[in-house]
């Protein structure tokens, strides 16, 4: 990113083990709030991708709701929500994907994209990447053109970024453990 976000850090809350014991959960309840924090995240993703053409920014439920309509809007782009299943009304289509304990699946209406509209997919963190894979694959069964895939937290250390090696990726706050 063009901007330097390494001082947002230290509006992401870091909670020990939370869901689970043993796993260190990065909050960014905390940077929401706080007005220059909001401000800061969204024009750090808008400098990165507002020369880039975009058509659709794609949020996926639920922490990629909260701002990627901000970014869309700051874009001059539609916004589509990626859901858990059985929420969208319309006709979708919908990708499985493994959880460590099972698996889940997201949707989209099959209207949502038109082929070849350049999408910018965008969630709060960047862990096994299990959740963007699936999104991935919605945008290529609608004809989507993923001209950018985009989290605000990405967890190094869990190497999700290796599934995405023929797209841009772009993570803001980048941890190491
Ligand atoms: C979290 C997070 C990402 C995903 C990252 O969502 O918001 O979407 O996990 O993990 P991954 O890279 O290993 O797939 P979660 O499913 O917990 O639900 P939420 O966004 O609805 O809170
Ligand atoms: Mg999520």
């Amino acid at each position: 990113s063009i901007v330097n976000c390494e001082p947002l850090k230290e509006l992401v809350r870091t909670v020990p083990d939370f869901p689970k014991p043993g796993i260190l959960f990065y909050d960014i309840t905390t940077l929401l709030k706080d007005k220059v924090g909001m401000a800061q995240l969204i024009d750090a993703f808008a400098a990165y991708y507002i020369d880039k053409d975009i058509d659709l920014v794609l949020g996926i439920e639920a922490r990629g709701f909260i701002f990627g309509p901000a970014l869309a809007y700051r874009l001059n782009a539609g916004f589509v929500p990626v859901r858990k299943p059985k929420k969208l009304p319309a006709a979708t289509a919908k990708v499985s994907y493994d959880l460590e304990y099972g698996t889940d699946s997201l949707e989209i209406h099959l209207d949502a994209i038109q082929p070849g509209q350049r999408v910018v997919i965008v969630d709060d963190l960047l862990a096994t990447g299990g959740t963007m894979q699936a999104t991935v694959k919605l945008v290529r069964q609608l004809g989507g053109e993923i001209a950018g895939i985009g989290f605000a937290i990405e967890l190094d250390f869990l190497k999700g970024r290796a599934k995405f090696q023929e797209y841009d990726v772009l993570s803001l706050l980048h941890y190491d453990e």
